[in-house]
């Protein structure tokens, strides 16, 4: 699929060093969109010169804590420095924790907390600051979990579903604020997808994939090119009506 719009313009993904952020990258880049990327880890480098190498298109990778708001500030200025002002913003850095409520410690639930949620509020401030007032159109997808609405089992993560449930909120929040602004936003929520996070369980434990995968209509996990369609659907101006919402992408396990 093409998206006209989509070619020349700048994208940043936070998280963007691997798992899902990384997909969505290569995704973004397909279409000639330049890609920032801002991770934790120092391998974002490596990231996003494998993305340009493989893509053709111009890329930046920025070592940034999404927890620290001059951090994330000054991996957007980098990024905006190399590749010009971003116009689309993904937002994949997230943790989770697993383990009873009683125990979690309170360092455990402000880690959480900072990365899921004010992460991603840090993000969406430095991506819409040089775009107000300027006349934009532009896309913010942030990537909640389908754990925003419903309990995930057997696994005990209240943390992580508390911090995606504010997430959806987060996003429709924003959307109302900077509608006139012509900067969109959205959240996607996916259901069970493979990456580094969810392999980091099932591999330990190949029984917990086989209890998900009963559960999910579709009868598998989510591949992260899954999520390529309906990200570059929200990213481009083919979803121009589309604002604040929350959309759910899980193979249908909610449905149920
Ligand atoms: N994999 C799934 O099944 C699934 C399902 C629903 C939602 N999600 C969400 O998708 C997003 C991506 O997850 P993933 O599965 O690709 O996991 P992942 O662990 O592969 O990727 C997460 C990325 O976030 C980065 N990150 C963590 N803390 C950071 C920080 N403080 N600053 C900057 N970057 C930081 C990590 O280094 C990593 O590159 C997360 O928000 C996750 O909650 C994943």
């Amino acid at each position: 699929m093409r998206f006209d719009d989509l070619p020349g313009q700048t994208a940043i993904i936070t998280g963007g060093a691997r798992g899902l952020g990384y997909s969505l990258a290569t995704a973004l880049a397909g279409q000639g969109v330049k890609v920032g990327l801002l991770d934790i880890l120092p391998l974002v480098g490596d990231s996003a010169a494998t993305l340009a190498a493989e893509f053709g298109v111009e890329t930046a990778g920025v070592v940034t804590d999404v927890t620290d708001a001059a951090s994330v500030e000054a991996g957007f200025a980098a990024v905006r420095d190399t590749l010009g002002t971003p116009t689309i913003l993904i937002t994949a850095a997230g943790v989770t924790t697993w383990g009873d409520s009683v125990d979690v410690t309170p360092e455990e639930w402000a880690r959480v907390v900072n990365i899921n949620l004010t992460g991603t509020f840090f993000a969406t401030q430095s991506f819409a600051r040089p775009l107000i007032g300027a006349g934009a159109t532009a896309s913010a997808v942030l990537i909640s979990s389908m754990s925003a609405r419903v309990v995930n089992v057997p696994q005990r993560q209240t943390s992580y579903n508390a911090t995606k449930a504010a997430v959806d909120q987060l996003g429709a929040s924003l959307a109302v604020e900077w509608a006139s602004e012509g900067i969109r936003v959205n959240a996607i929520a996916p259901g069970y997808f493979l990456s580094d996070m969810t392999r980091q369980f099932t591999e330990k434990n190949p029984e917990l994939a086989a209890d998900w995968i009963a559960r999910i209509p579709l009868g598998r996990m989510g591949e992260p090119r899954d999520l390529h369609g309906l990200v570059l659907l929200l990213a481009s101006d083919a979803s121009s009506y589309l604002t604040g919402q929350s959309l759910v992408i899980d193979g249908g396990y909610t449905a149920i």
